[in-house]
């Protein structure tokens, strides 16, 4: 709607623009007001609105993406990937989106999260379709709570009325208080409507580090065995993976709320990182800081290098993947 009104008032605009230019003299005032009211109508033509100038899926962008911007996730890749695409293709979906990203700190989720925002919304992460919340900093008091759910209720509600194509992403959801995960639940659930409002095409992303042991077992038991880890499929960590979820205390309303119920779509696991992925990340961080090859080669080298790894001796996955290296990098310059 604002949209059609932007274009239909930029269109006006240029008329009477164009009429007046027939005259001869125009005078100041006049080209000044025309070009303030165009600039208006400009701004309104390029302001964020909910239709497909704003919101459109670039299939082929995301696989690209990820597949040459997520480092060492051939699983979380693939799996987002489908998911994704199959989601955004079906032209009336049954339920939202739900994808819960599990793995330890700096293996990519957050960075995944992005590259599917900035593959539907133009404006990405920045876009104001984009929601992101952390349970620390936006529900940090335990006593609040009933606050907070009436709080992330109202906005998930408002938001979706705004525009049904909405993405809310919660990080560190193994942090959140089991109530509050009760809350957004009848959101991710296959109702047609709610108070007169769809969810159906929204999507959620979680993000946690639960199940993150589990998932660097499997990729040390095949390390161990010298198989390679392109090698692990989903059926490999997937059982291990629910039953984590499932067995950690913390997050058991997670447990009898989202996956009994199988409210969750997709379970994405996000494997420990090694050196080469490591230094692929130090790679694209000192290439987009316009470093030549050969010194982006040594910095990457060393900056990869000094983080930690485990298990000690060995020094197979890094403690915490590509965490630290946009802050450590100008220290190796
Ligand atoms: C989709 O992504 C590809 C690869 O990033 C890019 O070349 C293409 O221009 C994008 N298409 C649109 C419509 O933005
Ligand atoms: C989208 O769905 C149509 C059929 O509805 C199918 O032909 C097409 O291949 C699908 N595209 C993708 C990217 O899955
Ligand atoms: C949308 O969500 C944001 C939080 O991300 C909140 O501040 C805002 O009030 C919500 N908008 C509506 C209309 O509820």
């Amino acid at each position: 709607m604002r949209a059609a009104r932007a274009s239909l008032c930029l269109h006006v605009l240029l008329i009477v623009a164009s009429v007046v230019g027939a005259f001869d003299p125009i005078t100041t005032t006049v080209m000044v007001g025309i070009g303030a009211a165009l600039t208006r109508g400009i701004y309104n033509y390029l302001h964020e609105s909910c239709d497909s100038r704003w919101i459109a899926f670039n299939s082929t962008g995301l696989e690209e993406d990820l597949r040459t911007q997520l480092f060492g996730q051939h699983l979380a890749s693939h799996i987002i990937g489908k998911a994704v695409k199959g989601f955004m293709n079906t032209t009336n979906p049954k339920k939202p989106l739900v994808l819960s990203l599990h793995g330890w700190t700096g293996t990519g989720k957050n960075f995944a999260s992005a590259l599917i925002a900035q593959n539907i919304y133009k404006e990405g992460m920045q876009s104001q379709f984009v929601h992101v919340f952390t349970s620390e900093l936006h529900f940090p008091h335990a006593v609040q709570m009933d606050t907070y759910k009436t709080q992330l209720q109202q906005w998930i509600k408002g938001n979706v009325s705004n525009c049904p194509q909405s993405m809310f992403i919660f990080d560190e959801m193994d942090k959140m208080h089991p109530g509050l995960i009760d809350s957004i639940k009848p959101y991710l659930d296959h109702y047609e409507k709610l108070d007169g409002v769809s969810y159906r095409k929204a999507i959620f992303i979680f993000l946690s580090n639960a199940g993150g042991e589990i998932i660097v077992e499997t990729a040390l038991d095949f390390w161990k065995a010298g198989r390679s880890r392109e090698e692990i499929q989903l059926k490999d960590v997937e059982e291990a993976l629910t039953l984590s979820v499932f067995n950690n205390k913390r997050s058991g309303l997670w447990r009898t709320s989202l996956i009994d119920k199988n409210l969750v779509d997709f379970f994405v696991p996000f494997l420990p990182l090694e050196y080469k992925h490591v230094f692929q990340c130090a790679m694209a961080t000192m290439r987009a800081q316009d470093m030549d090859l050969v010194q982006a080669t040594t910095i990457a080298d060393l900056v990869a290098h000094d983080l930690p790894y485990f298990p000690k001796g060995e020094r197979v996955f890094s403690v915490k993947g590509c965490k630290t290296i946009e802050s450590k990098w100008e220290y190796y310059t």
